[in-house]
């Protein structure tokens, strides 16, 4: 059930500026080091859509992979003000994209219209990060299993390449407020979940499943225990190259 393979995805939500290339250019050097003794580790940054051609273009990276961080339901070109398409992003150089963040699902999407973003998405030759978690009132409720169970059923097709699918775990409740799953609820949550998965989708293998919640410096030791983890999708920490590169050492110590 385990991968070795480790993500470390950066969520950099509505931040970032030209000069911000500097945060990227020295996570790029860590990695570039780190990778002589580590070869399982894998970064993205996934950032605002004025940044993907602009950090692609300039760090021209083989450490560093560049995401965005949603894609318009609709495809190609059309009249669609302020809307870009997957095929758009993938053009600008972004590799992979965030999709059903629940940031985005506070703003009315549905699973019905994830389903159809990632549907373009991976047309478009994107790898997508897929964001499912239950609210803090729906935990409350002992409903966690039954409203992940239901993102999952109802945004992923069968005829959908699973290889190009990573999930994302993220209990609303912990994005940004400092608060975690305890380690047993986080393992069995990600049994649960890929599990349910493999029997869904009849896929061979597990998928990877990352975690995102409030990770940091301090408490991604803990995380590192639970080896059903994948990687992490790492919201406001990501922000800083410090506490980002510091989240990796960490890990692997
Ligand atoms: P924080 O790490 O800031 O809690 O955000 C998590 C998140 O939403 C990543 O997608």
């Amino acid at each position: 059930m385990t991968n070795k393979l480790k993500y470390f995805i950066g969520n950099w939500k509505m931040f970032g500026d030209f000069s911000s290339l500097k945060i990227i250019k020295r996570i790029n050097n860590f990695c570039l080091k780190f990778r002589k003794k580590n070869k399982n580790s894998k970064v993205i940054l996934c950032v605002p859509n004025i940044l993907i051609n602009f950090f692609s273009s300039k760090l021209n990276s083989d450490v560093i992979s560049i995401g965005a961080q949603n894609c318009s339901h609709n495809k190609n070109y059309g009249p669609f003000t302020g809307s870009v398409s997957a095929s758009m992003l993938k053009k600008s150089g972004a590799n992979y994209v965030i999709l059903g963040h629940s940031e985005n699902r506070f703003e009315g999407e549905s699973n019905k219209l994830i389903m159809q973003k990632i549907e373009n998405a991976l047309e478009a030759n994107l790898k997508v990060i897929f964001c499912i978690g239950e609210t803090q009132k729906q935990k409350n409720k002992c409903q966690t299993f039954s409203v992940i169970g239901n993102q999952l059923k109802k945004s992923i097709k069968k005829s959908f390449d699973k290889n190009k699918i990573i999930i994302a775990y993220e209990p609303v409740w912990s994005i940004g407020s400092g608060k975690i799953p305890k380690k047993n609820e986080l393992i069995k949550t990600f049994k649960f979940i890929k599990n349910l998965y493999k029997k869904l989708f009849k896929t061979k293998k597990y998928p990877k499943v990352l975690y995102g919640g409030s990770v940091n410096n301090k408490n991604i030791t803990l995380f590192s225990k639970i080896s059903e983890i994948d990687g992490f999708l790492i919201g406001g920490a990501s922000q800083s190259s410090k506490k980002f590169i510091d989240i990796i050492k960490k890990y692997y110590k």
